[in-house]
């Protein structure tokens, strides 16, 4: 059975994944995209991966790039995820959004989770690059001592996590 993008596409809509961003200054200014592709990699040393479509305006800051941020987003950050999605100008337009880290990269406003990477490995496959990061840090806040509710993407929407009803 041939592989259409379509039939692709169309199970990969059924896995649904927490969502990411990852930001990163470049010579011109702060770079970020939105990605579901975050996935942990190894403990020790900890390391996570993450692909960029080679396509993506992206593209170039990355393969200059030391260091990233990849932000660990929160359902109340859906516009976040939405913003950083689509067109590229506009993703920093908004005065207090972000903030620069001391070490240089944009941090998005209202991000609980985030972790810096080292960028260690580009590997390209197909239309795309996997790219390999080194932890440097990982920042977990909390504003009431409880893990945030996670931003999830499914079938091209995103949406909020629900317990199951406990059967017993
Ligand atoms: C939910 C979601 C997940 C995405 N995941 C990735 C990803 O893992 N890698 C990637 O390169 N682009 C991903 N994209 C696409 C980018 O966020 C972005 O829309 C695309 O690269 C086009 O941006 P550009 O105009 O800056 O090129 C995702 C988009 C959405 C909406």
């Amino acid at each position: 059975m041939t592989v259409t993008a379509d039939s692709y596409r169309a199970a990969m809509r059924r896995h649904p994944a927490g969502v990411a961003v990852i930001t990163m200054m470049a010579d011109t200014g702060p770079v970020g995209f939105t990605a579901t592709s975050l996935t942990s990699l190894s403990l020790d040393p900890p390391l996570v991966c993450f692909n960029i479509t080679h396509t993506s305006s992206s593209i170039a800051a990355l393969r200059r790039a030391d260091t990233v941020l990849v932000h660990i987003l929160g359902e109340h950050q859906c516009e976040t995820a939405r913003r950083f999605s689509r067109s590229a100008e506009h993703r920093f337009a908004e005065a207090g959004s972000w903030s620069l880290l001391s070490t240089g990269e944009p941090l998005l406003a209202g991000t609980l989770t985030w972790m810096r990477l080292s960028v260690q490995q580009l590997i390209p496959a197909g239309d795309s690059t996997l790219v390999i990061g080194g932890v440097l840090h990982v920042q977990c806040d909390s504003h009431d001592g409880s893990t945030p509710p996670p931003l999830i993407y499914h079938d091209g929407t995103f949406l909020r996590t629900m317990p199951l009803v406990d059967a017993g």
